[in-house]
């Protein structure tokens, strides 16, 4: 994709998680593996629509949500007036150090240009003793004995993946990440891998196909070629309709500041 990726969300911020709750589920999963108790200090990085925040929020959080897209934040200040809004790179944030307790990033820092950055500046602003999880770079398609096989997650992956090797050379947007060796590079200690599980009902293909155009995912559509572009909608219509829930699982990955 041309341009850093908050470029894309500015242009989808108003539809972001409203055709499908989606990231809001996975926020308040993630929100749950996390923890954070009533009165820290959350930096919720990346904040998009709030999937971090609201939950945040409604433990009795202090929340800080920065964001890179100017649209992401006239939102979520208007959605989550309790939250301290700032149009703010993640890589480079203008935020004293040692200012939060906890600091948590859903879905962004596989998207930034430099993830290193990103994760070095969460420990920079982390109190002693506070602690950054994120997400990102590895949500799958769950599977297991209760699942059917193959279920609409495996089968829309397999679309992607089928469709991948159309993009040109750097095309699409986020890059899977090594969360252990970033974590621990930045000098965090006390690693964690927790997890956060969404089943999302999609009614039909169509809300499928619009769901995909509302967020990341867009990026991938938009650098296919216009005639592979057309095949892949065409596609995402056409996929089996047996089993209509979305079931996604992601790791949350998480260190401590040293105190
Ligand atoms: C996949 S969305 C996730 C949003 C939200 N955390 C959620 O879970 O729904 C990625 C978000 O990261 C933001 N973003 C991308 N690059 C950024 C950067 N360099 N600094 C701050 N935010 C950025 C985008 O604008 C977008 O809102």
């Amino acid at each position: 994709m041309i341009g850093p990726a908050w470029t894309l969300f500015d242009r989808v911020a108003a539809d972001y998680d409203g055709v499908l709750p989606f990231f809001a589920d996975f926020g308040r999963a993630i929100v749950d593996a996390v923890d954070p108790p009533a009165g820290c200090r959350f930096l919720d990085l990346g904040a998009g629509r709030g999937a971090l925040t609201g939950p945040a929020l409604a433990r009795g959080c202090r929340v800080t949500a920065v964001d890179a897209a100017p649209a992401m934040c006239t939102r979520l200040r208007a959605d989550h007036p309790g939250a301290e809004v700032h149009v703010m790179d993640a890589q480079a944030l203008d935020l004293p150090a040692g200012g939060y307790d906890v600091v948590a990033a859903s879905f962004v820092i596989h998207v930034l240009d430099d993830p290193a950055a990103g994760v070095a500046e969460a420990y920079r602003v982390l109190a002693p003793g506070g602690r950054f999880a994120f997400t990102g770079g590895s949500a799958r398609g769950g599977t297991g004995p209760d699942l059917p096989a193959p279920s609409l997650g495996t089968r829309m992956d397999a679309l992607f993946m089928e469709f991948a090797t159309h993009l040109p050379p750097g095309g699409s947007m986020g890059r899977p990440v090594d969360a252990a060796d970033l974590l621990a590079e930045a000098g965090f200690v006390d690693l964690r891998e927790d997890h956060a599980a969404v089943a999302v009902t999609v009614a039909d293909n169509g809300t499928l196909w619009r769901w995909i155009l509302t967020h990341g995912y867009r990026a991938f559509v938009e650098d296919l070629p216009a005639d592979r572009r057309a095949e892949f909608r065409q596609r995402v219509l056409a996929l089996p309709t047996d089993d209509r829930v979305l079931r996604r699982v992601t790791p949350v990955w998480s260190g401590r500041k040293p105190a």
